[in-house]
């Protein structure tokens, strides 16, 4: 199980009353989140998606998952924000970054960028690829591009009927414009449920099936997240949702308004990428909420270290240390000793980040950034659901003592209002008007 050490959190602008304070507020939320009475209380599926996911849905994404491996050299996961981030974290924590995995996974659809659509077309060129192209809503401008491209380079390379059977559609049961088409083409489809939100939905078919394609054990990860959902289904001093929750709040009442998510492993950059999605979108509303941020050390020392040691004091940190590397690198000594070097060889590589790691986070202790440390033992599939879970659950808790509705989005829509008015949608020439008078 992951450990949360706060001990460091404390003693500078907060102490324990003041976390325990929130401890009410904290075991409403959880009553809340238990029992489907607080606001957003119509997107709780997350809630105990671990513990109720079907073997036979299991089952049915590994299958899919080994026709498109069978099939394909290369499969193109398409979705951006909860329909991209999820897979993408689990892939990068999991997979070699100088390798691709057995059936390589490229994302698309997570930006607007017309060179990386050319440069993806070209790469897929002469390629046998499949697509599994994730949009909850069906209607998210990002995703349809990259989908309608795609989708007409496959088609002109198989013919329609073939590239059909390389194409997986996961979206809503019914309703977007995803659902009908996969109905139309005959795409194999899967269902994302009304009542999970998309930053909640790595657990559902949209991160598991870029996932299982990748070659990870999606049973495992489902297994750590049902360990920590049992973990954390009670309030109490031993739930440690609540505790990272709590601590948080009171550091933000504190007046730390900014939340840094460290990790000394470059690994771990895409988690603390979906992180703040799930973060930043649940909580910052009504002119509130935490502002997430975060880097990766040791490499961010040598560009952010500054600011955070010795900026502005409005910041702390949540430092995720993984225990054991998986692999050994011994530092060799060398005869010459140019570098100066010899007095650590013989450590092993990750000896001199761990106390790189000590060092600043001490520093930053000293230096008034207060600091609340998660440790998972390794890297692999189990700890990553229970990960996952775990900042999934203090999320819905975190959201609920601010007193926001956590699983709600309405600022997104604004930059989409606008974007649709500069295009001339058809249906927005009022906005249209609107905003060019602006320009
Ligand atoms: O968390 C959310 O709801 C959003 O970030 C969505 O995941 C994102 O906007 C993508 O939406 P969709 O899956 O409908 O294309």
């Amino acid at each position: 199980m992951i450990k949360l050490n706060i001990d460091h959190a404390l003693g500078n602008v907060i102490n324990r009353a003041d976390v325990e304070a929130l401890s009410p507020a904290a075991a409403k939320a959880i009553d809340d989140l238990n029992n489907g009475t607080g606001a957003g209380n119509d997107f709780l599926g997350w809630v105990n998606l671990p513990s109720q996911t079907p073997d036979s849905l299991i089952a049915d994404i590994e299958a899919t998952a080994a026709a498109l491996q069978r099939d394909c050299e290369v499969v193109v996961a398409i979705g951006i924000g909860g329909s991209y981030l999820g897979a993408k974290a689990v892939i990068e924590a999991l997979g070699n970054q100088f390798a691709p995995t057995k059936t390589p996974i490229v994302f698309a659809g997570q930006n607007i960028g017309e060179d990386y659509l050319f440069e993806l077309q070209e790469y897929l060129k002469g390629k046998k690829f499949g697509i599994i192209v994730i949009s909850k809503s069906g209607t998210t401008t990002e995703p349809a591009i990259a989908f309608r491209l795609l989708k007409e380079q496959l088609e002109a390379a198989l013919g329609k009927a073939e590239a059909s059977k390389r194409i997986v559609a996961i979206t809503d049961a019914k309703r977007g414009a995803l659902r009908q088409l996969a109905t139309e083409e005959g795409y194999k489809t899967f269902v994302i449920e009304d009542n999970v939100g998309g930053r909640f939905s790595v657990l559902t078919p949209v991160g598991l099936l870029p996932i299982a394609v990748a070659g990870f054990d999606i049973r495992a990860l489902l297994d750590g997240a049902k360990a920590m959902e049992a973990a954390t289904a009670k309030a109490g001093a031993d739930n440690l949702a609540q505790l990272y929750a709590e601590t948080r709040n009171a550091l933000y009442n504190s007046g730390k308004k900014i939340e840094i998510l460290v990790n000394y492993n470059p690994k771990l950059h895409f988690l603390a990428e979906w992180w703040k999605q799930l973060y930043g979108e649940s909580e910052g509303k009504e002119h509130k909420g935490i502002f997430p941020a975060a880097v990766d050390n040791s490499t961010d020392l040598h560009s952010m270290g500054q600011w955070i040691q010795d900026g502005e004091r409005t910041i702390f940190e949540t430092v995720i240390s993984v225990a054991k590397s998986a692999h050994e690198v011994i530092i060799p000594g060398d005869d010459a000793n140019l570098d100066g070097l010899n007095y650590i060889a013989g450590k092993h590589v990750d000896e001199v980040n761990k106390m790189a790691e000590l060092g600043t986070r001490i520093a930053h202790v000293d230096g008034g950034v207060p600091n609340i440390h998660i440790t998972i033992e390794t890297l692999d599939e189990k700890n990553l659901g229970e990960i996952i879970y775990f900042f999934e659950k203090a999320c819905g808790i975190s959201g609920y003592i601010l007193g926001v509705n956590p699983f709600n989005q309405p600022g997104v829509e604004d930059y989409k209002r606008n974007m649709f008015a500069l295009l001339a949608k058809p249906g927005y020439e009022k906005e249209t008007e609107a905003i060019r008078a602006k320009l």
